[in-house]
Parts: C-alpha cells; structure tokens; sequence
C-alpha cells in the first residue's frame, strides 16, 4: 500500500481516497484483444524512447496526409512556445474527410442517436458528410468568413455541430465552440474574448424529455457580448427538425438567420480546402482555471491533428471496422479530439448520443450499444456509477466491447471492476486516460495490448510522453514512494495548446512558471508541464490522479473554476464574500458547496436567498455550477491577512475534523458556528 502524505488545497482527503490506494493488482488484456491490437510489440513501443524525442512524434504526423512536408518536427526556439511541424502545410478537414473518400465513402462517418427513442438514427456516411460540409462551408465563404476569422458555435449533440466544425476547419476558420448546456451569458464572455463577429446555434434540443428552447440563450449571448465590446453581426441557426423552427424565442430582423432557408442556395456546391500552417489555430476550447476568467486554449492543425489521430489509432486501436461511441459532449475536449478529430482521421464510425445516459431508462445505453455493434465505448467514471448505481444490466444485452476507455476523474477500483467485469464481460480492455483540455490528447494511459490495466490507475505516460511527479521545491517524488506531489511532463508533445488566445503570458505563468528550471533556457528539458493535478506514481511508473490543487473543481468530469462560481455568487447584492469547496459526492465525484456571508442590514435565515443564489449561479454559468448547499454564515474563517481559510470550510463540507491549526484564525470561533449550521444543528 502507497501512503499519502500530501494532497492539495482544495480538500481532497486522505480518508476520502481510502481504498483507492490499496489497489494494486494487474490485470491482463485477453489474447482475442492484443491478436487484433494495432501495436503487437516491443520495437514500435522503443521508437518512442526518450533518446527518440521528437522525431518519435512522426509516427503520428505520418497518419496524415500533408500539402506540404515538415521541414523542422520541433522549433523550441521560444520556449514554452512549442512549434511542431513547422514547415508543414496540412487540412484537417481533408485528412478527416476528402481522403477517406476512396475507400470508404459508403462507410457511416456519424451515426447519431436521437434521445427519443421514437425517432431514427441520422446517419452520415464520408460521402454524405463530405457533402454537407462543404455545402455549409460554401456558405462560410458567401458570409465573408476566411482562414483566421473566429467563429463562435453554441451547439448540442447535432449532426450540425460536426458539420459546422469541419466546415471551418477547410476554410482555415478558427472554431470555439462552447457547451451547450452553458448559459447565454457564459457564450457571450467566450464570443467577446475570441472576437467572434458570427455566432452558430439551434432553435432547441431534447434534454431529458423535454425540449429546451436554446435560441432564448442566442440572444443574452449576443447582448452579452455586445456589452463586453464584441458585436455580433450575423446568427446562424440550425433547426433541431430541419424545415421547422421550433423555438418560442422570435428571430431578431436583420441579425438571425435559419441555416434551413440560407442552406437552399449552396446545395451540391464544393469548396476547395485551404491547406493550412501546420502551427496554425485549428480551434479554440475554453475552460476554467484558478482565475474567475476562463481560458481559450488555442489548439494547432498539424500538432493537434497528428497527436488525437496517433492516439486514437496506437492506444485507442480504433480500426475502420470499430464503432466507437465517445459518451462526452463535443462541447467538452474529450469530444473534439475523440468524437470528431481522432476518429474521423482514423476513418472510423463515431456514435453521437443527444440525450443523457438514463433517459428514457436505465439501460438506454446498452439498447444503443447492441443495437450499432458498438465496439468502443468512452465515458466518464460520473456516467459509469450511474448505471452501476441505478440497476443497469448491460448483461442482458448482446453487447461485445472490445475496449472500454474511462475519462475525465479518477475511477474508484469498485467502479473500474464493474466496468470491467459486467459492462467489458472481462474480455474488452478498460483505459483510464488521464489529460485535459491543454493537453489536446491523452498523456497518462496504458498500452492496452502490451501493458496490464491496474484498477483506479492512470498508467504511465503514453507514447513519448515522460510524466514525473514533484514537491513544492521542484524535487522529484521518486516512483514507489508514495508521496503524493504535483504531476508534471518532463517534455513537450505535439497535442499541447500552442498558447493561450490573447494571453500568451499566462501560458508561461499558469504551466511553466512553477518548475521552470532557467527562463532564458531553449533547452526544453528546463520547461516542464505542470498540470495543476497531485498525484502519486507507482514503482512500475504508473500514475494515480488525485485531483487538482488549484481552484478548480471537477463535477461530474467537467471542470469549474471556484472563482467564476464565486464571481457568480457575488452578483446578488446581498453577498459580502463568496467560497467555493468541493465536496465529495457518490455519483459526480465533487460538487460545489458554496459559503456566503452577507452585507450588513440583510437576514441570515432566508430560504429565498439560497434559491436565489443557485438560480443565480445556473443562469450566469449553467446548471451544472449549480451549488448543492448554499450556507449563509455570519463570517468566514481568515487568517490574520484576510485570506479565506478554504481548507477549513472544505473539511466542514466533507464532515471532517481535519481544520489544522485554528488559532491562527482571526476569528477562530466561527468554525464552530460553520460546522453547527453546516450539520444542521
Ligand atoms: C482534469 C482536466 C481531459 C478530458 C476530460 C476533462 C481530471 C482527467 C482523469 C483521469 C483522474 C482525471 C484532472 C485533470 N482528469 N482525466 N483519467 N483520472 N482525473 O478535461 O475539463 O480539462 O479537466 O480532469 O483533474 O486536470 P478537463
């Protein structure tokens, strides 16, 4: 057994890790797995040596097909600023798409799943996608749209969103797009900081049953953004039931457009590809990070595309013949690179689900599943201890996994056994990948063929990808210690974001400041990546995630910054001060317990304000900021120079005694008073 001496800030515990640590046995690939597996053995895993760096990487550049060749793999001239491929000239919407043309043009590109199981799959082969997306980029161009121009897309689980993306992407055009499920105002901050003068929607979607009016979001995004200075000139609106608009929410004259009528006029066009620097922007993915501000990580076409479509094809060992169902949302980077990107250049059929994995009942999942010949499913440890939780019986279905990925926050052994026994019936491989939206790709993560799973743990660095683990003062935690530190990539790799858009500066401050070992180094063997996670790292190299240790939780598998909840909190004039805790939970893994304390002349006790608070969070971030407890407190616990003690209110919300030393609070009563309102007592 590890022991953990250290976790993080935010309050991640040692007793809530529990069993998680006692876990340390091998399991297997079965041999129908490693027979079909695209990496057989140990010489294709030795080009990925260190002393290989970074020509390594050419193994995936080579999956794609380039206008022109790379003439230098890596410019580390200016450090943290990585340039891969330089040189090269490529499209992604090409190498995802045209190239598959030849030989699989009838094949099933995206097979989407309604949510109501009364309507049917749309299912797009290469050649129909082919079709639409450059019917839809021809009218990209006709809006005056070109390579370089940003373009902000607020989309759900359509057809249109993939369509929309790589419509953009053969133009050259910078797509970010933001999750659906955000508030209106959450899409206007992010069309304001990306400069988008177009934003991409839909009339609504079906959300549990219920449909829900999304172009109502279209217009607080809009005003949003006009007021942060960002005009918005043209909406451009996809029908949920093409030919009909089904929302209540009437269209602004002049402003809003239906892609239904516009559409008519560009059928059957085609539209060359702009072969594209292979360090230019492909797309832009917000998230959140330690300030209230979230960040457009800006990813690279060449870079970008070579990293998702190497992993897919080497760990993810997608072949043409998988269906592959990725349960995220494309909103989210696990859907960019392992919905759209990764597969589609692996000329592979991806699975696209409207709706939410219980709806209409507990084993939706499976009927889908057996129903596509589903032979890779992705998902997030949230989704997995739903169905195990809810009674799903996968058993019952004549479903046959090969390889099961899970993603997004530590799998819990009971959980990764359940996946692995009753959903994989033993013989599908589990991956846990470990990343972020930084990152592009997976970067910790077995080879399943050649490697055992080891329930709970992220494995080791994937292809080419050296992680190690350090203390406060830059010493590295040995492998077998078990000292929990904070998880680092020693060097660069291809998937990373080029920069952060319109703040270069915070690259450098938020990944690199902290280890940097000599600022004025080229040499990126000075420049480690940090993650932001703590971690532990076995003897045999593989990693175990404990979560972050900065301002940010991760609920359900997505990522929130406590700082845009807090900033959300303060919006209600009747809040002085604002805390965000995580605060462990059986099914989503944390959720967000916020403290609050109030101005003078406002009331304690008020129900009302609670609510108040919570609608508040939901409509200027989305429903899943959501706190689950809101506590007004007379004050909160502060250190001498005014800083809120989080780790204290983190314990309170955990029902833990842990606080450390309290005498150094300037009021060290109130914990108590916290900790009585918190029980209820
Ligand atoms: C954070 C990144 C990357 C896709 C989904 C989330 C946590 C991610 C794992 C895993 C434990 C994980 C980390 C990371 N995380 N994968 N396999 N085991 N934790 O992307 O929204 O950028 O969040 O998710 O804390 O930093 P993201």
């Amino acid at each position: 057994m590890e022991e953990v001496t250290q976790i993080n800030g935010t309050g991640i515990s040692e007793a809530e890790i529990g069993a998680y640590w006692l876990e340390e046995d091998y399991i297997y690939p079965s041999e129908e797995f490693v027979r079909k597996a695209y990496i057989q053995n140990q010489p294709f895993l030795n080009k990925f040596k260190e002393e290989n760096f970074p020509e390594c990487f050419h193994e995936y550049a080579n999956l794609l097909s380039w206008d022109r060749y790379w003439t230098t793999t890596l410019d580390s001239s200016n450090p943290p600023f990585w340039r891969w491929f330089v040189g090269g000239k490529l499209n992604a919407c090409y190498n995802c798409v045209d190239r598959h043309l030849d030989k699989y043009k009838n094949k099933a590109a995206i097979i989407w799943v309604s949510e109501s199981v009364d309507e049917p799959d749309r299912i797009l082969t290469y050649q129909e996608l082919y079709v639409k997306v450059n019917e839809f980029a021809s009218l990209l161009l006709e809006m005056g749209l070109k390579a370089g121009d940003t373009v902000t897309f607020h989309l759900p689980m359509v057809p249109e969103l993939p369509i929309s993306m790589l419509a953009c992407a053969r133009l050259g055009i910078i797509h970010s797009e933001v999750f659906g499920g955000f508030s209106g105002q959450a899409c206007g901050e992010r069309i304001a900081d990306s400069k988008s003068k177009i934003l991409i929607t839909i009339d609504g979607y079906y959300r549990s049953g219920k449909f829900i009016d999304h172009k109502a979001n279209a217009d607080i995004a809009v005003a949003t953004a006009e007021k942060l200075g960002q005009k918005v000139e043209k909406v451009l609106i996809w029908t949920r039931h093409p030919g009909t608009y089904s929302s209540k929410t009437p269209l602004v004259e002049g402003r809003d457009l239906l892609l239904d009528d516009l559409m008519k006029k560009h059928r059957g066009k085609r539209v060359d590809y702009v072969p594209m620097p292979s360090e230019s922007i492909l797309f832009l993915m917000y998230t959140s990070g330690s300030t209230g501000k979230p960040k457009g990580c800006a990813h690279s076409t060449g870079g970008y595309l070579s990293y998702v479509a190497g992993t897919s094809k080497f760990i993810h060992d997608i072949h043409p013949e998988d269906v592959h169902w990725c349960m995220a949302d494309i909103g989210w980077i696990t859907g960019h690179s392992y919905i759209v990107y990764g597969p589609l250049a692996n000329a592979a059929t991806s699975v696209m689900y409207e709706g939410v994995p219980l709806y209409p009942n507990v084993n939706r999942v499976w009927r889908i599943a057996e129903r596509l010949g589903v032979s890779i499913l992705h998902t997030a440890p949230t989704a997995i201890r739903m169905l195990m939780r809810a009674g799903s019986n996968p058993t019952q279905y004549k479903c046959d996994f090969r390889l099961l990925v899970t993603v997004g926050e530590p799998i819990e052994p009971e959980v990764w056994r359940w996946y692995y026994k009753v959903v994989g019936k033993k013989g599908a491989v589990v991956l846990d990948t470990w990343w972020q939206t930084e990152t592009g790709g997976w970067l910790c993560t077995t080879i399943p063929s050649v490697m055992p799973m080891k329930p709970g743990s992220a494995g080791p660095g994937a292809l080419g990808i050296y992680p190690v683990i350090y203390d406060e003062l830059g010493n590295e935690v040995l492998p077998g210690s078990g000292k929990a530190g904070n998880l680092c990539i020693k060097n660069p790799w291809p998937g990373r974001m080029l920069t952060i858009w319109g703040d270069p500066e915070r690259l450098v401050k938020q990944y690199y400041e902290k280890y940097c070992k000599n600022r004025d180094s080229k040499d990126w063997r000075d420049w480690p990546y940090f993650s932001g996670d703590a971690a532990t790292m076995a003897k045999d190299g593989y990693i175990r995630v404990l979560g972050r240790v900065d301002d940010v939780i991760n609920v359900a598998g997505h990522r929130l910054g406590t700082k845009e909840i807090e900033s959300a909190a303060l919006t209600c004039e009747e809040v002085a001060e604002a805390a965000v805790v995580p605060k462990s939970d059986e099914l989503r893994g944390h959720v967000p317990d916020l403290y609050v304390s109030l101005k003078s002349g406002y009331e304690t006790d008020n129900k009302h304000l609670e609510d108040k608070i919570k609608q508040a969070i939901s409509s200027i971030i989305g429903p899943i900021a959501r706190p689950a407890n809101v506590y007004v407190v007379s004050d909160m616990p502060k250190t001498r120079s005014g800083k809120i003690m989080r780790r204290i209110l983190a314990a309170i919300s955990n029902n833990r005694e842990d606080y450390g030393d309290i005498t150094t609070l300037v009021n060290p009563d109130v914990v108590e008073e916290i900790r009585n309102i918190v029980r209820g007592e």
